[in-house]
């Protein structure tokens, strides 16, 4: 999920500081959210994870075109790929429907469905036209999705956890509601078993934002157990314990990096399993992140600083230390990172080429073992000519086919990366599964900003 452009990135940050000074006057406000969270948790988690078994679906028309497009490559075998991308269809549910999610047909197009921002629930994240929907995931062959949990910054400090929820029930309700078509999974071994034994779309959820665990273990640990499998630190805002990407601007003045407790935070992440995403972190929290971590880390979309001058990318020290930490830089196809977003700024028109220029970057700078599809469909308001929605995956793979990719390589760019590091996190688990949980608490003197509602014990 990202901003439009840069000046709406500064507004944002603006209305972040004007909520840190509005919130101290209304100290008084009782947010009662710790209740309806507790029955959530209680609730979700008697929903759980089931994985049904119907009848596979028969290829439609669009499945066939793709196809033909992958066998003219003779090692692809006529597969489905098995892509990996981070993807924001649970935000289009919450803006254009208040998370109804049996209001919608995802069997059929979204562009017609949702073509009106009229009924948009806020104007943050407007998102049109929709980039996903079950025809479109067909056509390009999509093995795999993290689904974000995605939650605004303006919900910091208030209500955070009661979005991250919400949003994590809607993947649960549009995955079993489609069970012929997504299969919920939570571990590497199942992404493997849905996608090659059940014809599925690997279906896992990543939570977009470490403000929605609202500063306590606790609620780290009851997403998790709710199916979360990676966490983003931060998004385009800074928690109590981790800095954002903003500090690289100077904008909000302070450089932490990680805090102590931050530090505890992903500690916690190896103990579960739960892999550590750095997109949308501050330089610092990157660095300091990548260094306490036991287990390889990923940017879930995040492209290369060196190709497009934007702190949202990764610098090329630090794409030396994912290297070392065995991690994966998932590349966002969002035009605002990879061409138009740059600095100094240059207003190019976005192609498909860009989006190779940081695949191949990453490649050849830290080897192919490192870089991966983020993508970022439904999160970005406009993308590159050719890779307009997910139904454009084969076309990419195609061009770095006859680019001189070998099919070793595509695939580890397809998933075969992000499984090794995912199955890297569950070893790491594994090893600690004697180590008790973390139960520190947040230090006073860490609590800044946004502590608008929260009990004072
Ligand atoms: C959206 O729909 C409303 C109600 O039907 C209509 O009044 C408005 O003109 C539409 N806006 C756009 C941009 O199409
Ligand atoms: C807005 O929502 C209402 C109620 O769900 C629906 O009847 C109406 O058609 C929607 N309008 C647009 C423009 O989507
Ligand atoms: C931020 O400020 C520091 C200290 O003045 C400077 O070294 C650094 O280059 C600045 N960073 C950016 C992104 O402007
Ligand atoms: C590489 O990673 C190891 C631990 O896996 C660490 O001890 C070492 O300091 C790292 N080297 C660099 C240059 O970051
Ligand atoms: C802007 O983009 C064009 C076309 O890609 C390129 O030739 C030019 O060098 C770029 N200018 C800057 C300042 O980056």
């Amino acid at each position: 999920m990202e901003f439009h452009n840069l000046s709406e990135e500064n507004n944002s940050t603006n209305s972040v500081r004007a909520l840190v000074s509005k919130k101290k006057k209304s100290r008084q406000n009782v947010c009662f959210y710790g209740f309806l969270i507790a029955a959530l948790i209680g609730i979700m988690i008697g929903l759980a994870i089931g994985i049904p078994l119907t009848k596979r679906d028969s290829p439609d028309q669009n499945v066939q075109e793709a196809q033909n497009v992958l066998k003219q490559y003779p090692l692809i075998d006529g597969k489905r790929w098995n892509y990996f991308s981070h993807n924001d269809l649970p935000w289009q549910y919450r803006q254009y429907v208040q998370n109804k999610v049996y209001e919608v047909n995802l069997r059929e197009d979204t562009r017609i469905q949702w073509t009106n921002t009229t009924n948009m629930t806020s104007y943050d994240f407007p998102r049109l036209p929709p980039q996903t929907d079950i025809p479109r995931l067909k056509q390009g062959m999509v093995g795999a999705q993290f689904w974000a949990a995605f939650g605004p910054c303006s919900a910091t400090g208030k209500d955070a956890i009661r979005i991250g929820m919400d949003q994590v029930d809607v993947i649960h309700k549009f995955v079993n509601k489609y069970d012929d078509t997504f299969e919920l999974v939570t571990t590497a071994q199942g992404i493997l078993d849905a996608y090659l034994s059940r014809n599925r779309i690997a279906s896992l959820i990543g939570l977009e934002g470490g403000h929605m665990i609202s500063n306590t273990l606790g609620v780290l640990r009851s997403f998790y157990s709710l199916g979360v499998r990676y966490m983003t630190l931060t998004h385009s805002c800074d928690t109590s314990w981790a800095d954002n990407w903003k500090q690289d601007l100077n904008m909000t003045g302070s450089r932490r990096g990680l805090s102590a407790f931050g530090e505890i935070v992903v500690k916690e992440m190896n103990r579960l399993g739960m892999i550590i995403d750095l997109a949308h972190v501050a330089k610092q929290t990157m660095i300091d992140a990548i260094k306490i971590s036991a287990a390889p880390v990923i940017f879930s979309h995040s492209s290369a600083f060196e190709k497009c001058e934007h702190y949202r990318n990764v610098q090329n020290d630090v794409l030396e230390m994912v290297k070392n930490n065995t991690g994966l830089v998932m590349v966002n196809f969002y035009d605002g990172y990879i061409s138009k977003g740059c600095l100094p700024v240059n207003a190019t028109e976005s192609t498909m080429q860009h989006v190779i220029d940081h695949i191949n970057y990453i490649k050849d700078f830290i080897g192919v073992d490192y870089v991966g599809i983020g993508a970022d469909y439904d999160g970005v308001p406009t993308l590159p000519v050719g890779l307009e929605d997910v139904s454009k995956y084969p076309d990419l793979f195609g061009k770095l086919r006859a680019n001189g990719w070998s099919t070793e390589d595509l695939k580890k760019l397809a998933g075969e990366n992000f499984i090794r590091v995912f199955k890297d996190v569950e070893k790491v688990k594994e090893k600690q599964k004697t180590v008790q949980p973390y139960e520190d608490i947040l230090p006073e003197d860490e609590t800044v900003p946004n502590r608008m509602c929260y009990t004072s014990f």
